[in-house]
């Protein structure tokens, strides 16, 4: 094998693998720390999925009335249904100030209040003094916040010579003895195939939305980290709380911020009554994104849907100021106008919930290092490996992640990365050579799906997986759907070894890409059905109809789910939630029922 493919070898302190708000924000962090840093990416990093997030990123600055830590450290435990780790939730909410301003300082052009600083909107679940009604906590950049960020940090890597590997696939990761020694990518437009030797990779390769039929995620969101992470033999966390955001535009499946509903936005149901009063008295429309949801499908199950077919649900922005509209929401006015033929300040916009984010991923600790569990230790760090942003699982946003709340773990968990390199990396350490036999099972990979010669085309494998995911594992799951979709999709990933494709070149050969994200998407599909399947409680994201209340006594656990790539066999563990927090300036935030 080795004789007809060659490998590119390189030696880095650190490589990063995904260029999006982690990855780059990661990057920056190690360089700035004195480690040569190296960052691939599929695509260009200014075209990283961070590049749609819209509303904004929270942080309690207390520009627009009092905030504090405490209180979003609250709200993110609540919102998660009491599965996220308090220490890292602690960590998230006590660091994101400091990480926003920032991002300021380098250049991020924040929408601005009258008196020059930082304008911040409301959004779903953020709540002022512990629950009493909505908190403007949410920093905007109008509606396009993520674009805003994602240049500002793109631009500041260069300036920190970050040393980008830019349309470049990852492979496999190189793992020696349960420890990360590096990564192997294929230079997509020559086929020309690198190995990195690094102290630390750091996977920032963000969710896996396309394993799913409508989602707001762009056609790059494979999880291919995860799925590196499976075929190392490592487990994935959570994968079951997949999020659905309200409001995907009806048809198009593309995103309208929940800011719309922060500026004043509300739903209505045929009746034209805003139902979300019934449901979340207290916050209404500004309900985190799994109650919404729900509301919506319920509205929709009992009739009371809009439309021809009464199959979705409206959403008013027409009752707003124009200038309004034009100067905070430019980008979602655009996106109604083309994908519903909608004039927002006139006409309602035609909604449904449409997957979202990735609640599950690599489990990691605070410092975005990679952990497993072994015999009684929950929590071995995991050698050599870190991850960070959505591919992670710190887990901060546990069952539910609120709206906002994503942006931030980015860039606080992608700082905290280049701190702990910084802290922990000597740069220019001497390295253990790799082996070839180390990365034959990456060519070999790589070379079978090149000659795949079966019949059976990706796009229709890829499309049987996606009707599989949302039919079977949607905003509601009852034991009958779990269990005939755990038979489906696992007869899906048994079809894999017939995937035929026509293109056998090296050169921006996209058939053979697509098949292998196609296998990256359904290890982790699998894994999600099968996850979803066990976990027999609602919870957050989670709701199942057979159970439909929170379990704590058996379920405040994270699971932990391996897969077998030969068999196709999932095996199914479980880590304690952290509990404890990380100062103990606050002791605990005990569960409760989650009112709103
Ligand atoms: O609705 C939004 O703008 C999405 C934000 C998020 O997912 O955090």
């Amino acid at each position: 094998m080795t004789a007809t493919y060659k490998w590119i070898d390189h030696t880095y302190d650190v490589v990063v693998v995904g260029a999006g708000g982690s990855g780059l924000r990661a990057a920056l962090g190690c360089a700035q720390e004195g480690l040569r840093t190296a960052c691939i990416s599929k695509v260009f990093p200014t075209r990283s999925h961070t590049v749609a997030a819209q509303g904004g990123i929270s942080a309690s600055l207390g520009n627009m009335g009092e905030d504090h830590w405490q209180w979003h450290m609250y709200d993110t435990v609540k919102g998660s249904d009491w599965l996220g780790d308090q220490d890292s939730i602690e960590y998230l909410t006590r660091n994101a100030p400091k990480a926003v301003y920032e991002l300021e300082h380098w250049g991020v052009p924040f929408s601005r209040t009258e008196e020059g600083k930082i304008y911040q909107r409301a959004f779903g679940g953020m709540t002022r003094n512990f629950g009493e009604g909505p908190v403007q906590r949410t920093c905007a950049a109008a509606d396009r916040t993520g674009h805003a960020m994602l240049h500002t940090l793109y631009g500041n890597s260069l300036k920190f010579d970050v040393e980008f590997f830019i349309e470049y696939f990852a492979l496999d990761l190189i793992m020696e003895d349960g420890v990360c020694r590096g990564v192997t990518a294929m230079d997509m437009a020559t086929g020309e195939l690198h190995r990195y030797r690094a102290q630390r990779v750091v996977l920032a390769t963000g969710g896996y939305g396309r394993a799913y039929f409508s989602c707001t995620s762009a056609h790059t969101c494979t999880g291919d980290g995860n799925a590196m992470v499976l075929r190392a033999g490592l487990p994935l966390q959570d994968m079951e709380f997949v999020q659905f955001h309200p409001t995907g535009i009806y048809g198009a499946g593309c995103l309208i911020t929940e800011g719309a509903r922060g500026e004043g936005g509300y739903l209505t149901n045929s009746n034209g009554e805003r139902f979300m009063e019934r449901y979340a008295p207290t916050v209404k429309d500004l309900a985190p994104r799994d109650m919404v949801s729900r509301a919506m499908t319920i509205e929709i199950r009992e009739g009371r849907g809009v439309g021809k077919n009464n199959d979705h649900i409206f959403l008013h922005l027409d009752h707003l100021d124009p200038a309004l509209l034009h100067e905070r929401l430019p980008g979602i006015s655009e996106s109604a106008a083309i994908f519903a033929g909608v004039d927002v300040t006139k006409e309602p916009i035609p909604v449904l919930p449409t997957v979202h984010y990735n609640m599950g991923g690599i489990p990691t600790n605070f410092y975005g290092e990679v952990v497993r569990k072994n015999g009684k230790n929950p929590d071995e760090v995991v050698e050599g490996l870190m991850a960070v942003g959505e591919a992670a699982c710190v887990s901060v946003h546990g069952a539910n992640r609120l709206g906002s709340n994503s942006l931030i773990d980015l860039v606080v968990f992608g700082r905290a990365v280049g701190l702990r390199c910084g802290e922990v990396l000597k740069a220019g350490a001497t390295q253990p050579a790799i082996k070839d036999s180390q990365t034959e099972s990456h060519l070999a990979r790589l070379d079978a799906t090149r000659n795949a010669n079966g019949a059976i085309p990706t796009s229709k494998l890829r499309l049987e997986m996606q009707k599989i995911m949302q039919n079977n594992c949607a905003v509601f799951r009852t034991s009958e759907s779990l269990k005939e979709g755990v038979g489906l999709i696992d007869a899906a990933f048994a079809k894999q070894g017939d995937i035929g494709i026509k293109d056998r070149t090296m050169t921006w050969n996209s058939d053979l890409i697509e098949a292998l994200e196609l296998q990256n998407l359904l290890g982790q599909a699998v894994v999600t059905m099968h996850g979803a399947e066990n976990r027999k409680e609602s919870r957050g994201a989670h709701a199942h109809e057979d159970f439909p209340d929170r379990n704590d006594e058996k379920w405040m656990k994270h699971t932990l789910a391996n897969l077998d790539l030969e068999t196709g066999k999932v095996k199914i563990d479980y880590r304690p939630v952290h509990m404890n927090t990380m100062t103990d300036e606050i002791k605990t935030i005990p569960p409760a029922a989650r009112k709103y």
